[in-house]
C-alpha cells in the first residue's frame, strides 16, 4: 500500500484560528477557518487581546471540525505542525500550546512552520479526491509575497529554500489597501472594498507616481498611499466631491503594475521561468488576472485558491508537512517567533 504522510496543521497568528490536515504535504483532506472579523470590524482593525482570547475559544473546536472533516483522528496523524511566527506574539502562543498539548497527548512529533512560508506553500495545495491535481510548482521560482504585514520578491531554489531580493522599505502592499481604505473612509477590511470600489472607478483618472528604490526589487508604499492622501486633501480644499472610486481604481492600478514590473524584471534577471504569488493581496482579483496574463511572456505562473489566499491552516499543513518530509521537527521547548524572517 501507499504511504502516505498525514498531518494536523494549527494556524492562529492573526485573527483567524485555523486548523486543517492534509496529505503528503499537496492532498486536502479539511480546512477550517473561524473568522474574528466582526469583532475587529469595530477597531478598524485588529485588536490584539481581543484576538487571543477568541483564539483560546475555538481553537479546540476548530481542531476537532478539521479532523471530523478529514474523517480521520489523531491517531492518524504522522505530526502537528504549527505557526510560530510572524505574527502576534499572544495569537502565536495559543496555537503553540494547543499544539504542544496535543503533540504531547499523541506522543506525535511537533513541527514549528513559518507562516509566510505557508502562504508561499498555498499553491501546492488541492482539495484531496480532484482528478487531475495541478502542477506543483517547480524550482528555480520567483515568489511573490505581498500580505497584510509582508511584502518581498524571494527567489527559491528548492523546497524550504529562500533568497530574498527584495522587500518593501516601509509599508507592506496589504497595509497600504488598508491605509488607503481609511483614507477613502472604504469599510474593514480594506483590500476587498479598495478591489469593490475599483471595478466602478476609471484606473487612469489619477496618476500616482511609482517610488524609485535604491534596491532594484524593493517596494516602497508608503509614498502612494501619501500621494493618495494628497489628492483627497486637495480636492477637499477645492471644494469638490472624492471621486471614490476612481482614486480607488487609480491606487490599485498604481500598486498592480508596480508589483508586476519589480517581479518580472527580477525573474529575467535571475533567469527564472516560474513565478508564484502569494500572501492576503494574492486575493485581489485584477493582480490575479494581471499574474496570470505573464503566461503569454512564457513564464509558468502559481496563484493560491482565493480560500487560501488570506490566513488558513491549509497552508501552514503544506508547508509544515514539507517540513516534516524534510527531516525537521521541533522539541516541546520550542516557543513563539514573532518576527520570523522567511530568509
Ligand atoms: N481583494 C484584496 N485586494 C487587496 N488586498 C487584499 C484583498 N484581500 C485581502 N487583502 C489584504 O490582505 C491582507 C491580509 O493578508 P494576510 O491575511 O496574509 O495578512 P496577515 O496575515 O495579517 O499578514 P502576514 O501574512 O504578513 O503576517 C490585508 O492587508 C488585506 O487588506
Ligand atoms: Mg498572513
Amino acid at each position: 500500500m501507499e504511504e502516505v504522510t498525514r498531518i494536523l496543521a494549527i494556524e492562529t497568528s492573526c485573527d483567524e484560528t485555523a486548523a486543517a490536515v492534509i496529505e503528503n504535504g499537496r492532498a486536502l483532506r479539511s480546512s477550517v477557518v473561524a473568522s474574528q472579523m466582526d469583532m475587529h470590524a469595530r477597531y478598524g482593525g485588529v485588536f490584539p487581546e481581543v484576538a487571543s482570547r477568541q483564539h483560546v475559544l475555538s481553537i479546540l473546536p476548530v481542531v476537532q471540525e478539521a479532523l471530523d472533516k478529514a474523517n480521520l483522528t489523531l491517531d492518524n496523524m504522522d505530526a502537528i505542525a504549527v505557526t510560530r511566527g510572524p505574527g502576534l506574539a499572544g495569537s502565536l502562543v495559543v496555537g503553540m500550546n494547543a499544539a504542544k498539548g496535543l503533540a504531547l497527548g499523541s506522543g506525535k512529533p511537533l513541527v514549528g512552520a513559518n507562516h509566510l512560508e505557508g502562504h508561499i506553500y498555498a499553491s501546492w495545495l488541492y482539495e484531496a479526491g480532484t482528478e487531475n491535481p495541478p502542477e506543483a510548482p517547480g524550482f528555480p521560482l520567483i515568489a511573490l509575497l505581498v500580505s497584510g504585514g509582508h511584502s518581498e520578491i524571494d527567489l527559491m531554489t528548492d523546497h524550504l529554500t529562500y533568497q530574498r531580493l527584495g522587500a518593501t522599505l516601509d509599508d507592506a502592499a496589504g497595509e497600504a489597501f488598508d491605509k488607503v481604505a481609511r483614507l477613502l473612509g472604504l469599510p474593514y477590511p480594506g483590500g476587498p472594498s479598495v478591489q469593490k470600489a475599483a471595478e466602478s472607478g476609471d484606473p487612469a483618472a489619477f496618476k500616482f507616481t511609482r517610488p524609485k528604490t535604491d534596491g532594484p526589487w524593493d517596494f516602497s508604499f508608503s509614498g502612494i498611499k501619501t500621494a493618495v492622501l494628497y489628492t483627497i486633501r486637495d480636492l477637499e480644499k477645492a471644494g469638490q466631491p472624492i471621486p471614490v472610486n476612481d482614486i480607488a481604481a487609480s491606487f490599485q492600478a498604481t500598486v498592480i503594475d508596480y508589483l508586476i514590473s519589480k517581479t518580472v524584471d527580477a525573474a529575467r534577471a535571475h533567469n527564472v521561468r516560474e513565478l508564484l504569488l502569494a500572501g492576503g493581496v494574492s486575493a485581489n482579483k485584477p493582480l490575479r488576472e494581471a499574474f496570470l496574463k505573464l503566461q503569454n511572456d512564457g513564464f509558468k505562473v502559481h496563484i493560491p485558491k482565493f480560500a487560501y489566499c488570506t490566513d488558513n491552516a491549509a497552508m501552514i499543513a503544506a508547508a509544515g508537512a514539507f517540513r516534516f518530509m524534510h527531516g525537521h521537527t521541533s522539541g516541546l521547548e520550542v516557543d513563539v517567533l514573532p518576527t520570523w524572517p522567511l530568509s
